[in-house]
């Protein structure tokens, strides 16, 4: 039913500290893809026992091996030698991540049939929208949308494993350091080929040190002093940005962005094919991540319409994978959890109640900012709401067609509409740093098209609602009609009543959409993927 209640039932930080210690028992190994997987299994099991492993593709074939102990690695790395490069010289870093060649490959490969791999990127929006047809009910197309979109179990291990490798580099200096994901890589709402953001936490460091009582001195480090908690990140980040510069496996397009908002090194890491974000001093994000993956996990609704808002967006260039004044995922995601927090009765409770649920461990001031709501999924009581799908994802585009922007502010820690405190076209107030816009980059153009787009949405729902189109026929239907590029036309109506007949119109949409995205397609990894994958 629509409003399945999650099973999950683990916190936040339970499911991080369990993925990354799974991760630091897990090797990244580059090897033919036609070999044989017994074998192949046999012999790194000499190493320890295996967990699981799984097969991927990104520029070559790769392997992902869990041992179940963390010795098992530095077995495996005691009887790996180092690359014997004639013309070139390695850099003597060792890390997890390991090539594996076969040493007789006529033989060896002959007969294999290449191993199977799992899927790292989505599919094509021509071809969801011939999947999303073939659906039995709208509602049934938002949850085909986002079993088609979200990170498989082998997508999330991929990142939680990227960060591990980087915070081995990161502890060569701060062995103390952790490198923790957060954004959509974690927060629930990750779509296959989103970038990942990852947080160099070093607030650990010296927190266990516990002061002599006794005695008549103190003892302190000797540490260099710096101005503002910024120039520290920048310094870390700097020095951290050069290490994977020049150690990271893979790690390649290193770029120090230290003047930012939030300063941050980014690259890409060429095994997984992932683009990197990594900042520190970072930790409000962390919390919101955490905000977003309870809001994702309470409802099934909430993720299925986050999904096709978020895809809807893309398909239409209402978002950006190029910083702008674009509407971010970030905003949308925002725009949905205040919806379903307006609905009767809400959905999704605000984050002024989620607060109210809290107890002393989920206290959080960060920075001055009050961060804290009840992390234990269990304490939230679920919604009485039963509506479909069907009617939120028409209502959504109802709401926002006409909601008040030029004088009104989304706040979802309240969930009413405010005032704006200041004249940005569209006003959402930072969930935890209250006196800061989410979507202050946000220009007039971007907004009245989010706006008319809305409408023209709202309006194609309706239509079909009051049976002006049938599910019967095989013309594009629900969601599926909304992801299709004439719905940006000005003039849908017209556009309607002078098509052609509706199979002859299917395909030339699609074969409309199929040019669009040949010319659109990115080399993800050595795949041909949809470049609104990235973000
Ligand atoms: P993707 O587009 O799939 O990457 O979504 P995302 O949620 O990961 O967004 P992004 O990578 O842009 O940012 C990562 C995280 O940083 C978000 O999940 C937020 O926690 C935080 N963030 C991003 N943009 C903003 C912003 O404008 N204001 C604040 N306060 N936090 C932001
Ligand atoms: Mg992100």
């Amino acid at each position: 039913t629509d409003s399945k209640v999650s099973t999950q039932k683990k916190t936040f930080p339970e499911v991080q500290a369990e993925r990354l210690e799974q991760a630091q028992r897990t090797v990244l190994i580059n090897c033919p893809a036609k070999i044989d997987e017994r074998k192949f299994l046999k012999y790194l099991s000499h190493h320890g026992k295996i967990n699981s492993h799984y097969f991927y593709e990104s520029y070559g074939t790769y392997a992902v091996v869990e041992f179940s102990e963390k010795d098992s690695i530095t077995s495996l790395q005691d009887v790996t030698r180092m690359p014997g490069i004639e013309e070139e010289c390695a850099v003597p870093f060792k890390s997890r991540v390991f090539t594996l060649t076969l040493k007789n490959l006529s033989t060896q490969a002959a007969d294999q049939a290449p191993v199977h791999c799992h899927k790292q990127a989505t599919i094509l929006v021509s071809e969801l929208i011939q999947k999303l047809c073939s659906a039995d009910s709208v509602s049934n197309q938002l949850y085909t949308l986002m079993d088609e979109y979200q990170l498989t179990e082998e997508n999330i291990k991929l990142r939680f494993l990227v960060c591990s490798l980087i915070q081995d580099i990161a502890c060569a200096y701060f062995p103390e350091s952790t490198v923790k994901p957060f954004g959509s890589s974690v927060n629930t709402f990750g779509k296959l080929g989103c970038d990942l953001d990852m947080f160099l936490d070093l607030d650990e460091i010296g927190q266990n040190s516990t002061r002599a009582k006794t005695g008549a001195f103190y003892m302190e480090y000797q540490m260099k002093r710096v101005p503002s908690e910024r120039t520290a990140s920048q310094r870390i980040l700097s020095v951290i940005g050069d290490c994977i510069d020049n150690l990271g496996p893979g790690c390649v397009g290193v770029q120090k962005i230290l003047n930012a908002r939030c300063p941050l090194v980014r690259f890409s890491h060429q095994p997984t094919g992932f683009q990197c974000d990594l900042t520190t001093n970072n930790r409000v994000a962390l919390r919101s991540s955490e905000l977003l993956y309870i809001y994702g996990s309470l409802d099934s609704r909430v993720r299925a319409l986050v999904f096709s808002v978020r895809c809807w967006a893309r398909v239409h260039g209402i978002t950006s994978n190029i910083p702008g004044h674009w509407i971010t995922n970030f905003s949308l995601t925002m725009m949905t959890l205040f919806f379903l927090q307006k609905r009767t009765p809400p959905i999704i409770p605000t984050l002024d109640q989620l607060k109210a649920l809290a107890d002393s461990e989920d206290k959080h001031i960060i920075q001055g900012n009050d961060c804290t709501f009840a992390s234990n999924l269990n304490k939230i009581k679920p919604t009485e709401n039963t509506e479909t799908l069907d009617v939120l994802l028409g209502d959504f585009f109802e709401y926002f067609g006409n909601f008040a922007f030029n004088k009104n502010s989304i706040n979802i820690r309240k969930g009413k509409v405010q005032n704006k405190p200041e004249p940005s076209p569209l006003y959402i107030q930072n969930p935890f740093e209250q006196t800061l816009n989410v979507s202050k980059n946000v220009n007039q153009s971007q907004l009245d098209r989010f706006v008319a787009l809305a409408r023209e949405c709202a309006w194609i729902l309706q239509q079909e609602d009051k049976g002006h189109s049938s599910l019967s026929n095989s013309q594009p239907w629900g969601l599926a009609a909304l992801l299709l590029p004439s719905v940006t036309s000005n003039s849908v109506k017209s556009k309607r009543r002078k098509r052609g007949p509706t199979s002859e119109r299917i395909k030339n949409l699609l074969d409309s959409l199929k040019i669009n995205n040949e010319n659109s397609l990115v080399n993800n990894g050595g795949k041909r993927t949809f470049s609104n994958q990235a973000r």
